[in-house]
């Protein structure tokens, strides 16, 4: 069996740092300490951070969506993500209308499969609730889908509180998980609807007609519909302060929810939507970029432990394809790259300026989402018997974010032009080198992750 020491390194995890040697057999950590007497290759890592292989549990990849589709599919979308550190995605498996979660989960399949430089596991976006669909739950479980989605928004996706309620009820006796996009879609879409008539037709209404109290409205109905089938959930994606205090409010009445939110909500604001179309449009992604405010909020929800995960929603479209919402902002093509910046972002304005500590950002970008979804102890921890998946993060040195260098198809990134301290040197996917020093090295290794019930 291949065998590989890293010497001298500073192990992450959630709860604290300590300097320790890893050895690496085949795909799996089978020893964490010091002074090992092995015939292992050895690799120096002396001065530099290892964490347990990011996970990112929230992209959008090879998906039709819009009247169009995503610029990134699994191809380009992982190799994104492991020059970020990310060893593992949660993509949604969609279940367009009509379809059953069976074809959508072989479709979903079909797009990874061989096309992954990172592992990969699904959750289901169920866009059509009957009994049929019901029916097929325990399919899922089988096959290790143990997450679904659930979207109050967008006309092709939405399902109705009722429909939310019985899925929730449904998924209890197999342990599984909402997450849900909270979005007020009556309030919104009447005031696109009065924009438009207006002639308000410009990108920067999106943000105007999106206003904060309907995406806290949404989270409330959410939490109301959780308590009432007395089952856990997710709020992906929470950008708002108001959206939080539901979130703290319900967990004070008991109601077990979990939060996610994306490096945009944390370092972007709308003032982006000043810009002229090609530079706006590229900040449009629903929920949109909030105030100041909500940003302070969220870096505090992170410090305070109050939200649970950042993923990066990376769903990601070319300036061409977002010029079809250039006479009407509602065509726009909602959504942003993210997979590839996360980790850098995270360590320089979390991290290096203290709204974060080292292993507070190894829990929301590993250990959390491991947990959450069923991959811990496989995923998300640097253990003996876990995957052999590990991030080296140079801490010191300086970068500047630049789409010339990321992987995205898109052409831009949302950071452009952000100064970085630190950054992703190697990755290693169960014990083999992927990424090495800004190259990918080998490419289309990843397999695909069944998941156990969460456990967070
Ligand atoms: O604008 C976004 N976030 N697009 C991706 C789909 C979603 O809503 O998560
Ligand atoms: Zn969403
Ligand atoms: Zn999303």
């Amino acid at each position: 069996m291949n065998k590989l020491l890293l010497k001298g390194g500073t192990l992450v995890s959630a709860r604290g740092t300590k300097r320790a040697d890893v050895l690496i057999s085949g795909e799996k950590i089978v020893a964490v300490g010091k002074r090992f007497s092995t015939d292992a290759r050895e690799l120096n890592v002396s001065g530099k951070l290892i964490f347990p292989g990011f996970i990112d549990a929230h992209t959008h990849f090879d998906l039709a969506v819009s009247g169009t589709v995503t610029a990134d599919d699994f191809d380009h979308g992982t190799k994104s993500a492991v020059a970020g550190g990310v060893t593992t995605v949660v993509d949604f498996a969609t279940q367009y209308q009509g379809e059953t979660l069976t074809e959508a989960l072989n479709n979903w399949h079909m797009k990874a499969f061989a096309n992954s430089s990172c592992d990969y596991a699904f959750h289901m976006a169920i866009s059509d609730w009957n009994e049929a669909i019901e029916n097929e739950l325990p399919a899922m479980f089988e096959q290790g889908v143990t997450s679904f989605k659930v979207y109050m928004i967008y006309d092709a996706m939405a399902l109705s509180d009722r429909a939310i309620f019985e899925l929730m009820t449904a998924l209890k006796p197999y342990g599984g998980i909402v997450g849900c996009h909270c979005e007020n879609a009556g309030i919104i879409g009447k005031l696109q609807e009065n924009a438009i008539a207006r002639g308000e037709t410009s990108h920067v209404y999106h943000a105007r007609t999106r206003p904060d109290y309907t995406e806290a409205e949404a989270v409330k109905r959410f939490l109301s519909i959780a308590r009432a089938a007395d089952a856990p959930c997710i709020v992906v994606h929470l950008s708002t302060k108001a959206g939080l205090e539901e979130i703290l409010r319900a967990r004070e009445d008991g109601v077990a929810v979990y939060a996610e939110t994306c490096p945009q909500y944390l370092l972007l604001d709308d003032s982006a939507y000043h810009a002229p179309f090609d530079v706006g449009a590229r900040f449009i992604c629903s929920p949109p970029l909030r105030k100041a405010k909500d940003n302070k909020a969220l870096w505090n929800a992170l410090k305070n432990g109050q939200l649970d995960t950042v993923s990066t929603d990376h769903c990601a479209f070319t300036s061409e394809q977002k010029r079809m919402g250039e006479r009407d902002f509602t065509k726009i093509p909602n959504g942003m790259p993210g997979v590839e910046t996360r980790a850098a972002l995270m360590y320089t304005y979390g991290v290096k300026l203290h709204r974060l500590t080292l292993p507070q950002m190894c829990a929301y970008l590993s250990e959390n989402p491991a947990r959450l979804y069923g991959m811990y102890p496989k995923k998300g921890v640097i253990k003996t018997g876990s995957d052999a998946d590990l991030v080296i993060f140079d801490p010191k040195g300086s970068d500047t974010i630049t789409a010339s260098r990321c992987h995205s198809r898109s052409g831009y990134t949302p950071f452009e032009g952000m100064q970085t301290i630190g950054g992703v040197k190697k990755v290693f996917l169960r014990g083999k080198l992927v990424y090495s020093d800004g190259e990918i090295v080998l490419e289309h290794s990843g397999h695909f992750v069944t998941r156990k019930k969460y456990s967070l």
